[in-house]
C-alpha cells in the first residue's frame, strides 16, 4: 500500500496546476456531461481545486481515498487555497461557490484496488484523477477502462509520470538514477506490479480499444530554483527508490545527491519531471 504526505501534495500543488493542460474547453465543446465528476486517488484535493472553478455550476464531486488523514483535509484546504468565496461543511462533505462555479463534494473513504466495481459510474459522470495511474497495474487500469467505457462516461486524468527527467545542468550519473527510478516506479504501490513510465502508452492504447478517442498533451514539472523544496523532496524520493532497487551503487548515489543538494542551495539547479494529461471521449453519441 501506498502513503503520500499531506505536506507532499501541498508543496506540489502549485507545480501541478501550473503544468497541467487545460481540457476544460474541450469538455464544453462536446458537450459532455460533467454534473457528477468521481476523482479517483483524490488526496487533500488539488484535481477539484483545478478543475472546479473550470466547470461552471451544478456540479457534484464525489472524491475517493483510502487515506482518511488525506480525506479530512479536502474542506480546510480547499478554505485555505482560496479558490472559492462561499464554503459551506455539511455531513460527508461541504457546498461551494464561486465566481462563475458552484457545486458539492462528498467524500468516500474506500480502497480502489479491490472496491473499484463499488463505485457508481454513469453516462452522466466525470471519471477524473490526478498523479494516479503510474501506480496502478495495467489489470486495474483495464478494469477501470472497462467500467468507464461500458457507461460511455468520459475519462480526464492527469500528472501521469511518463519516465522522462531531464537535469540542468547535466551530471554524468543522471540517466543511471533516472533508470533506477523508473525501475522502482514498476514496483507494488498496492493495485499489483504498476505501470510506471508505461501508464500513458498503456491508457491510450486501452481507451482506443474500446472506439474512444484519446488527448494527450505533456504535462511536465518545470521545477526552478524557487522549488527548492519539492526538488529536495523528490530527490530524496529517488535516493530512497534508487537504493531500494540497487543498494550496491549506494556510494555514486550519496555523491550524485550531495552535488545536486549543493546545487539546489546555490538555486543553480532546473529540474524536468515528464508527466501526460489526457482526455479519453467516447464515440459520439446519436442524438
Ligand atoms: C500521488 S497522490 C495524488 C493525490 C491527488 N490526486 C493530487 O493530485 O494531489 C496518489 C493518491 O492516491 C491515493 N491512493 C493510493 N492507493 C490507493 C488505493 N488503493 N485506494 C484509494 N486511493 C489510493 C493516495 O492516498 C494518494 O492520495
Amino acid at each position: 500500500m501506498s502513503s503520500f504526505s499531506s505536506l507532499w501534495l501541498r508543496i506540489r500543488e502549485p507545480v501541478d496546476h501550473e503544468a497541467r493542460y487545460d481540457f476544460s474547453p474541450d469538455l464544453f465543446v462536446n458537450n459532455m456531461p460533467h454534473e457528477k465528476i468521481v476523482d479517483l486517488g483524490c488526496g487533500t484535493g488539488s484535481n477539484f481545486r483545478y478543475l472546479a472553478p473550470r466547470l461552471g455550476r451544478g456540479q457534484h464531486w464525489l472524491c475517493v481515498d483510502h487515506d482518511a488523514e488525506l480525506l479530512e483535509q479536502l474542506a480546510p484546504a480547499t478554505a485555505t487555497a482560496n479558490t472559492f468565496s462561499e464554503i459551506t461543511r455539511n455531513d460527508g462533505g461541504f457546498k461551494f461557490a464561486g465566481k462563475n462555479s458552484a457545486g458539492s463534494v462528498q467524500t468516500l473513504e474506500l480502497d480502489l484496488a479491490s472496491k473499484l466495481a463499488t463505485l457508481a459510474i454513469g453516462p452522466d459522470t466525470l471519471l477524473t484523477g490526478s498523479a494516479l495511474l503510474d501506480l496502478v497495474s495495467r489489470s486495474w487500469l483495464q478494469q477501470l477502462v472497462t467500467q468507464c467505457c461500458s457507461q460511455r462516461a468520459p475519462a480526464l486524468f492527469t500528472l501521469t509520470y511518463d519516465g522522462r527527467i531531464a537535469m540542468h545542468p547535466a551530471h554524468p550519473d543522471d540517466e543511471m538514477i533516472r533508470q533506477l527510478v523508473n525501475s522502482h516506479q514498476t514496483t507494488d504501490k498496492g493495485f499489483g506490479p504498476a505501470l510506471g513510465p508505461g501508464a500513458c502508452a498503456a491508457s491510450k492504447e486501452l481507451f482506443e480499444a474500446q472506439g474512444y478517442s484519446v488527448a494527450m498533451q505533456d504535462s511536465d514539472w518545470q521545477l526552478l530554483p524557487q522549488h527548492a523544496s519539492l526538488q529536495k523532496a523528490l530527490l530524496n524520493g529517488w535516493i530512497e527508490a534508487a537504493l531500494e532497487v540497487d543498494h550496491t551503487r549506494q556510494e555514486a548515489l550519496v555523491r550524485w545527491s550531495q552535488q545536486r543538494l549543493e546545487e539546489i542551495e546555490r538555486q543553480a539547479l532546473h529540474i524536468t519531471v515528464g508527466h501526460k494529461d489526457f482526455l479519453a471521449l467516447p464515440p459520439r453519441r446519436h442524438r
